[in-house]
């Protein structure tokens, strides 16, 4: 990759040329290029700030020369969308939920598995393994992206309007829940009626009771004020919830081999470092949440019922990257 602009000097004999020995040529890199980041994250979460970090370092690294221009709150369409747009090349990187991927590859589906992990750390440790990031290799045949590495949210917890005392309590109830499927498996499977529904509709739909609770990670509770309309907070830490970044297939096609090992290494990098984010804050967040003084409820996988037994059975059937991970994980 070049990493600058370059000013050429032209010399040469004769009288035009001498003239045009005069003149510096500023000439641009043949694939210098502002990329187009889409992300469904409003501007002070944790994984838009990581892309714009990403586009600083690019920006660095390449004298310039590349650029990130990042696309927060579902600007470009949610996430469906956007990964359409990947497909074509139409748009350029993507952060995304491994929630909205694993509704078109399967295996992904597999780090939805209720209680993969004890705790976020542990989160962590799977999300850099061998086994999860080999999941990624089969991306660009099947969906046409390029999976760069791993990033994550919080565990999912539980925020109700009401009190919730055991799962009877939920029974019937409206859960609102990302659109994927393996959570809608999950809370189908504790007989309540999950309710999907993208972010940005979130909170007006707890406040007016569309919904009767919601599936959500204790930073957004506390940060997007879901709290305000929450009674009881069941912490559950029932699963993870990974990101991943993406680069359009199409795209990637189009780079140099060196473009490519810096665009791998910086967005990897940045990606990881939401992890980190999310290790270090949990606790914060707990104790946020917990000064708003809405009820605490901690629980554990008996919370559940069989309801985990019977989500196992249909995803290991689904997908053989249930049982790898689990083994990873343990
Ligand atoms: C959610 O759908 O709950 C969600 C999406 C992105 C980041 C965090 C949470």
């Amino acid at each position: 990759m070049q990493r600058v602009w370059k000013k050429l000097t032209i010399k040469s004999v004769g009288a035009v040329i001498a003239a045009a020995a005069l003149t510096a040529i500023t000439v641009a890199p043949a694939a210098a290029k502002e990329f187009r980041l889409g992300l469904i994250t409003p501007p002070p979460h944790v994984w838009t700030k990581a892309a714009g970090a990403f586009g600083e370092d690019l920006k660095d690294a390449t004298g310039g020369a590349h650029s990130v221009a990042v696309f927060p709150s579902r600007q470009l369409g949610n996430e469906a969308q956007m990964l359409q747009q990947l497909q074509t090349g139409a748009l350029d990187m993507a952060f995304l939920t491994v929630a909205e991927v694993s509704n078109r590859v399967p295996d992904l589906g597999a780090f939805y598995a209720p209680y993969l992990v004890k705790d976020i750390a542990a989160a962590a440790t799977l999300l850099r393994s061998g086994p999860a990031r080999k999941l990624l290799d089969q991306l660009p045949r099947k969906i046409g992206v390029v999976g760069v590495g791993y990033g994550s949210a919080g565990l999912r917890q539980i925020a109700a309007r009401d009190a919730v005392t055991d799962a009877a309590s939920l029974s019937g109830k409206k859960i609102r829940i990302t659109p994927f499927e393996p959570i809608k498996d999950f809370y189908t499977l504790l007989d309540t009626a999950p309710t999907p529904m993208p972010l940005p509709a979130v909170y007006d739909a707890l406040a007016n009771g569309q919904v009767d609770a919601i599936d959500m990670d204790l930073e957004l509770i506390w940060k997007l004020k879901y709290w305000q309309h929450t009674k009881t907070v069941v912490l559950s830490n029932h699963m993870m919830f990974p990101m991943v970044g993406l680069v359009s297939a199409k795209v990637w096609s189009g780079l140099s081999g060196e473009e490519r090992t810096t665009i791998r290494t910086l967005m990897a990098k940045h990606v990881d470092s939401t992890i980190d984010v999310y290790v270090a804050g949990e606790a914060k967040f707990l104790d946020e949440v917990k000064k708003t003084g809405v009820n605490v409820v901690t629980v554990g996988p008996e919370f559940f019922g069989d309801s985990i037994a019977k989500w196992n059975g249909i995803w290991e059937k689904k997908t053989g990257a249930v049982k790898i991970l689990r083994a990873e994980a343990n």
